[in-house]
């Protein structure tokens, strides 16, 4: 499945290749399952700057079976079972994927839920934990709660002890409640709402609105707090990106503040933002919340799983909102 240009889903080519072969330190995956993210159809759109070449295989996350190792490469042996976060390339029979990024499936875990849960679970435990550190006991604003992320969100923050509030359509506050949020009718003024809990802020927001909303955002926060933008929704309109709303998004919300001694810090996360920082919180974190999974201990939710070929409608489907959960493609055994 590639994108040869940038546009609305229509751009999206099934394209058949040969069976690549892994080069030194790749691994052949046979992809199992790989999920559907509102970063695949930003990065489809351009409004993420500095995405993939084109023409490109979309997909942040692959769940497979390992098929071959490169030459000499130390891998888990043909047959096991993994995850792996890759920038792209998820949407595929076959992947290449580095070898130390993968990350063992543990046993009795079916690979579509875990596909659900890679991705969205993965940054909302390294947003809530290793980015802001949020104590137990601690307030957080999460704007979108009731999608992907944000039930990623109130689901490691119930674990974690903190209190959500967040953001979404007057349709699934029911669906924030029932995982322990608070919901906040996203045509409400959030900054109302946060005014009005003790203390008058929280300890830190996620997200993913982007535009101006940063900057909202960012004055709900308390000193010594943090503002973690992670998406730019507000820089596509329809299926055209808005350069302006994601530029006065970074600048207005971001760096600006940060030019402003007021003991309050924002910053833009993506899941490869601490690797160079934290070389092994990547394996580690993946590692935890496959762990949970497992364990029964969250439930990421699958809205529909879709032959590999149907990327696009599964692409429409995620754009209108059509589907509640996580929409995950399973290719043709
Ligand atoms: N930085 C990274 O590495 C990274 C990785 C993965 C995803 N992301 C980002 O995370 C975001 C969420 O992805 P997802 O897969 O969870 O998408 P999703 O399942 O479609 O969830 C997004 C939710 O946001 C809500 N929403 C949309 N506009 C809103 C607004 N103005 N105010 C409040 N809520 C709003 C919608 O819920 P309602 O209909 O209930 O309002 C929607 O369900 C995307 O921006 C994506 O790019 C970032």
């Amino acid at each position: 499945m590639s994108v040869p240009r940038l546009g609305g889903a229509e751009v999206l080519r099934l394209s058949s290749d040969e069976l690549p072969a892994p080069a030194v330190g790749q691994v052949r995956v046979r992809v199992l399952a790989a999920g559907v993210s509102y970063g695949d159809i930003l990065l489809r759109a351009g409004v993420i700057p500095g995405g993939p070449k084109r023409p490109f295989t979309p997909g942040y996350d692959l769940v497979g079976v390992v098929d071959r190792a490169g030459p000499g490469t130390r891998a888990p042996e043909p047959g096991r079972r993994v995850v792996a976060l890759v920038r792209s390339g998820g949407y595929a029979e076959y992947a290449l994927v580095a070898a130390d990024r993968l990350v063992a499936l543990p046993d009795g875990v079916d690979p579509v839920e875990a596909s659900a849960l890679a991705l969205n679970y993965f940054i909302a435990q390294q947003m809530l934990h290793r980015v802001a550190g949020v104590r137990r006991g601690g307030t957080v604003l999460v704007h979108g709660a009731s999608g992907g992320v944000g039930t990623a969100f109130l689901e490691l923050a119930a674990l974690a002890g903190v209190t959500v509030h967040g953001t979404c359509s007057a349709a699934r506050a029911e669906q924030v409640r029932a995982l322990g949020g608070h919901p906040v009718d996203r045509t409400e003024d959030f900054l109302r709402v946060v005014r009005g809990l003790p203390g008058g802020a929280v300890d830190a927001v996620f997200d993913p609105i982007g535009g101006r909303h940063f900057l909202r955002s960012y004055r709900a926060v308390r000193r010594g707090g943090v503002m973690v933008g992670f998406g730019q929704n507000a820089a596509l309109r329809g299926n055209r990106r808005d350069l302006l709303t994601g530029a006065q998004g970074f600048l207005g919300g971001i760096v600006l503040p940060k030019l402003v001694p007021d003991g309050r810090r924002t910053l833009f996360y993506s899941a490869w933002s601490l690797e160079k920082s934290h070389p092994a919180a990547y394996r580690q974190d993946l590692a935890t919340v496959l762990d949970l999974l497992r364990e029964g201990r969250v439930s990421p939710r699958v809205g529909r799983t879709m032959p590999l070929d149907e990327v696009a409608d599964a692409h429409r489907a995620m754009e209108s909102a059509a589907v509640s959960g996580k929409i995950v493609l399973v290719p043709a055994a």
